[in-house]
């Protein structure tokens, strides 16, 4: 019998969300709101997967999981994944982080085996699987930093972590207005190839205000002054507009950004926008409760944690 509990962490993106599909500069961070997930088999020969976050049970028997090996999982991970069409379509990307983490510890679990560095970017290869699975054509950014946690930037599926990783508090707005990733991704493709000489200038841009926070971050890390705070709160109110121009905004967040900036907060939004999430840089005095006010779920969250772990295992 097995008995695991493991998680992967939130994620925002900082900067260069879109942009970073088309080649781009971006820059996320882990979230210390991690998705756990349980994984149990019992005497009944069924396994039984619980995800505790989104509400979610399965279980599958036994028989149908034992022939996996990680040799023979790329080839059935994308039937795999269909089957796991039962979940809500906008499941959060660290779910799915966890669900391909399952997949993975059933392997490790036979193979006796433990995580190593090429097992890890085994199950960001299999996320990102997922990730294509879900969204069509996701850049890898979302799985890289829920697989390695901290802050990264993440350049045409290069990976840096960055050295030193500053305190920082962000506040996680969930508008609670549903979108696609997959179709507002689409449509930023759309406006690129109709407006190529106007758009390219603004996704290059995006990568610039990555490359700037980026150093920003690590000079708030090594000695931190109340400058880079207001040099961080230019650099979201420049995307934030930049975003808008690519066709993702949203009336949610817009009402996001005026009620933090009636507060001395800057906001953007962060992912795919259309609604869904947006971050607040904090300064000492979060307004979570107006926001709460507006219908919607915030979440003081801090940066730069852990990324997939293992738990416990009986
Ligand atoms: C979604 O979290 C981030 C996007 O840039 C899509 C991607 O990078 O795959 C919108």
């Amino acid at each position: 019998n097995i008995d695991f509990i493991f998680s992967a962490p939130g994620k925002a993106i900082l900067h260069g969300e879109h942009a970073v599909v088309h080649g781009k500069v971006a820059l996320a961070v882990s979230l210390n709101l991690r998705t756990y997930l349980r994984l149990k088999s019992n005497s009944t020969g069924k396994v039984s997967l619980c995800l505790p976050n989104i509400h979610t049970f399965m279980s599958w028997d036994v028989s149908s999981l034992l022939p996996l090996r990680p040799s023979t999982l790329d080839a059935v991970l994308v039937q795999r994944l269909h089957h796991f069409t039962g979940f809500p379509s906008e499941m959060p990307d660290t779910c799915a982080m966890a669900v391909l983490a399952f997949l993975y510890i059933y392997i490790s679990v036979f193979a006796e085996s433990r995580w190593s560095k090429e097992e890890l970017e085994l199950i960001n290869s299999w996320a990102f699987q997922g990730e294509r699975v879900i969204h069509g054509t996701p850049s890898g950014v979302d799985n890289a930093v829920g697989t390695w946690g901290g802050i990264l930037r993440y350049h045409a599926g290069t990976i840096t972590p960055l050295s030193r990783v500053p305190v920082l508090r962000i506040l996680l707005t969930n508008t609670k207005v549903p979108r696609s990733t997959k179709s507002l991704v689409a449509g930023v493709r759309d406006k690129i190839k109709k407006f190529p000489s106007v758009m390219h200038p603004v996704l290059e841009s995006i990568s610039a205000v990555s490359v700037t926070c980026e150093l920003t971050l690590e000079e708030i890390a090594s000695d931190p002054m109340p400058e880079h705070y207001a040099v961080l709160e230019e650099l979201i109110d420049i995307n934030q507009h930049h975003l808008q121009v690519l066709g993702v905004g949203h009336a949610s967040l817009d009402t996001l950004c005026r009620t933090t900036l009636a507060h001395g907060l800057h906001s953007k939004l962060t992912g795919a926008g259309g609604g869904g999430c947006g971050i607040t840089l904090l300064r000492p005095e979060p307004p979570s409760a107006e926001l709460k006010d507006c219908g919607y779920d915030c979440w003081e969250t801090s940066i730069g944690v852990p990324g997939v772990c293992l738990h416990s295992a009986s």
